[in-house]
């Protein structure tokens, strides 16, 4: 990545995360001036406006308008004393009956707020344009900052507020929300991620109804397992890839979250997105403000293919995912091949494999430290991270030497939020364990507890586990961040009495400091986030981490699903995808080699299996598959997403394409994974080409024969976009990868 691009990220990042910080206390001025507040992309427009009373309202989300002055007459027609319009942030206490963005406490025990435009400034920074909105409170001396970072040519706007207390006793934050946005139309869709362990980011769509419909997670580490904070709403018809209203968003927080969706009794609908306050009471002391995390959100009109290529283009472009231009090594894991079962000449041997197929990269995961508590199983040995001699007598730099000599890179797997009861860490530190301090008996899960992450001893801990591990060999080049359970029982053994409910916020504010000093020391380092699997798939560790491990599922049929839902959110170059043995370790399910490569070949390519199990005829395809990969990365990276066909629909197949920026060249794949009849097709319309060049289609990874009759065909991107191709891949597990380069 280039340096001025990463110094321009770290400066964006730095002003992000969650803190409290010194506010001046100069006296604010409602001013009650009706007026229009135009926050606009290259193609869309969000409008607030400043109503007779001073509430600032929302007025509109979607495509780009030419004068967004029209609205500045609606206030007019709005009943100060019953509101039916969305403010732009709702407060219990002002003129709305809509869920509240903040709720607090005042100094005096007042649990109203009712804010008040002050002022608002425009500024650039960087590629964004930054609106900032003063609001206070009418009574308090009590202020909001709304502030949107509009990004033009990527089409998204970056959402968060700052809370500042004024009084002069503490204030205490019931509800902090990071952002209000109203939408209307006669439906609503509802397009969420989630699933379970080993099942992330399954799509669920859902028509709202009357009432309240919430995404969220209590559960601080791998928070974003089960639910992601992210969402796709279309609006009057179910979610189109190619056409429609979509409003798409996320939300960069590494905690508990909340997303919530009311329909109300006007049908207008308010999203409200931010950290989850469910047991999460903040107290914010006089003089401190507190930064809400960012909600990143585009509209699209052109469905949900343009939504996720705006967000794709922002993270990359943006600093969503750190590092985002760097190369992405292909890779071998230790982990599915040897699991805790490996001595120096396992691993040498499989360092020789993974250099013979033309991969770029050893990581060895789990399994190589504790000499007290050798960590030869999940059992024990978190929190002693040294290396285990037994096992490793030459130390980890021995073998990271010889991967570099065999021309590889060298990364390696920490869990460093965790610990052991069996360690010599839980012996030494029973104060830095979360829920220690309550006297109560404590629940393990994966036979471990967690570092209490709000206490800055264990976040200097925490750094110095990766510190230490980067200087067990000058050869490091990346590291697997694990976290392997999530928080049930709560208690700071940090925090006081009477700061219990602060824990959730302070876990999650300690892991960015740890983020940002790793970053500030460790630039270059490539770091994945992994929580058993995708507990952390989402931007606000991204911000920190150059991937991300979706899925502990390496079932090329379940990656297909996985991935497909990743996409419409995250970017192919945060996606960390492996091709792993048969049967496959998590569902029993057999593939074929090829089909388990075409899946991974559409992230970031690694492998994850023992290669010595692998034929010779095997490793020739692997070997021809990594050459090929090599060549199409960067097309595969960064270029354009569109999807073709959804694994969701009839067919039981699914189609995607990556299309370079210029349109000079794009890689198309295509799976099938049931049998579909003989005489069924895939038709494949492919959207995303130039209709005026002429494109060449070459078939790659072919075992046999090409698949399709125009094999080596030059064809008009007119023809490719309008007729497209019907490829004839009816049986279980077949799939087919093509090349389509500008001929002219
Ligand atoms: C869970 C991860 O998701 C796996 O990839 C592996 O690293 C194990 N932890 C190691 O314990």
């Amino acid at each position: 990545m280039k340096k001025f691009t990463l110094l321009l990220a770290m400066a964006l990042l730095s002003a992000v995360p969650t803190s409290a910080k010194k506010a001046k206390s100069e006296p604010l001025t409602i001013d009650p001036t009706p007026r229009v507040i135009e926050i606009a992309t290259d193609r869309t427009s969000m409008v607030l406006t400043v109503d007779e009373d001073g509430s600032l309202m929302f007025d509109y989300y979607g495509k780009k308008l030419d004068d967004p002055t029209p609205f500045l007459s609606k206030k007019s027609y709005r009943r100060v004393d019953f509101c039916t319009d969305p403010m732009a942030y709702i407060t219990q206490g002002g003129r709305e009956q809509r869920q509240a963005s903040l709720a607090v406490t005042h100094s005096d025990g007042d649990l109203n707020t009712k804010l008040g435009y002050v002022s608002h400034t425009v500024d650039s920074r960087g590629s964004a344009v930054v609106t900032t909105v003063q609001l206070t409170d009418s009574k308090m001396p009590f202020d909001v900052r709304l502030v949107y970072e509009a990004y033009p040519s990527q089409d998204v706007i970056v959402a968060h507020s700052e809370i500042t207390n004024r009084e002069t006793g503490d204030v205490r934050l019931r509800n902090y929300f990071s952002a209000n946005i109203s939408l209307t139309a006669d439906r609503y869709y509802l397009t969420q991620f989630g699933g379970a362990w080993a099942r992330e980011m399954s799509m669920f769509e859902s028509e709202l109804t009357r009432g309240i419909k919430s995404i969220s997670s209590q559960k601080q580490v791998r928070a974003v397992q089960l639910e992601n904070p992210s969402f796709m709403l279309s609006l009057n018809r179910p979610l189109d890839e190619n056409t429609g209203e979509v409003v798409a968003g996320a939300l960069a927080w590494s905690g508990n979250f909340d997303l919530s969706f009311e329909v109300d009794d006007f049908d207008i609908l308010n999203i409200r997105a931010g950290i989850n306050p469910y047991s999460a009471e903040y107290t914010l002391h006089t003089g401190e403000t507190f930064i809400t995390p960012d909600v990143i959100l585009t509209y699209s009109g052109e469905g949900a293919g343009e939504a996720s290529r705006n967000l794709h283009d922002w993270a990359r472009e943006c600093g969503g995912v750190y590092d985002a231009e760097n190369a992405c090594p292909t890779l071998l894991n230790s982990w599915e091949g040897a699991y805790f079962d490996f001595d120096p000449t396992v691993l040498k041997h499989m360092i020789d494999d993974a250099a013979d197929m033309g991969l770029e990269m050893f990581v060895l995961d789990d399994g190589w430290f504790g000499n007290e508590f050798p960590r030869n199983s999940t059992k024990q040995g978190l929190g002693d991270w040294q290396v285990n001699l037994a096992k490793l007598p030459g130390g980890i730099d021995e073998i990271a030497s010889y991967a570099v000599s065999k021309g590889l890179k060298f990364g390696i797997w920490i869990e460093p939020e965790m610990i052991s009861p069996r360690s010599e860490l839980a012996r030494k530190h029973p104060d830095w364990v979360v829920g220690r301090n309550t006297g109560r008996e404590m629940t393990t899960t994966r036979n471990q507890w967690i570092l209490d992450l709000s206490n800055p001893e264990v976040q200097d801990f925490v750094f110095g586990v990766f510190d230490n591990t980067m200087k067990l060999s000058p050869h490091i080049s990346y590291i697997k961040w694990d976290a392997n359970r999530h928080v049930e029982n709560t208690g700071s053994p940090y925090l006081g009495a009477d700061e219990q409910s602060m824990f959730w916020v302070k876990y999650t504010q300690g892991l960015y400091n740890v983020y940002k000093r790793i970053r500030e020391a460790y630039p270059d380092v490539i770091i994945q986030a992994c929580a058993s699997g995708g507990g952390r798939v989402e931007y606000g560790a991204l911000r920190y981490n150059d991937e991300a491990w979706t899925s502990d599922n390496t079932d090329a049929r379940t990656r297909v699903f996985i991935q497909y839902g990743t996409s419409h959110i995250y970017p192919s170059v945060m996606m960390g995808s492996h091709v792993s043995t048969v049967p496959n370790h998590q569902t029993g399910g057999i593939t074929p080699l090829k089909f388990r490569f075409d899946v991974a070949m559409s992230g970031r390519l690694g492998m994850e299996l023992q290669p010595k199990h692998l034929s010779d005829k095997e490793k020739a395809f692997a070997r021809n598959a990594i050459a090929t990969y090599k060549q199409l990365r960067p097309t595969i990276m960064h270029g354009d997403l569109y999807r073709l066909h959804s694994p969701y629909e009839k067919g039981n197949y699914a189609s995607l394409m990556y299309v370079e920026k210029d349109k000079s060249r794009a890689v198309m794949f295509t799976y099938c994974f049931e049998y579909r009849g003989r005489d069924t097709v895939c038709r494949l319309k492919l959207t995303g080409l130039d209709p005026e060049r002429k494109y060449r289609l070459r078939e790659v990874n072919v075992e046999d024969k090409p698949v399709f009759w125009g094999e080596g065909m030059v064809f008009s991107g007119e023809y490719l976009i309008d007729e497209g191709v019907n490829l004839p891949l009816t049986k279980r597990y077949t799939s087919a990868v093509f090349v389509l380069e500008a001929v002219e």
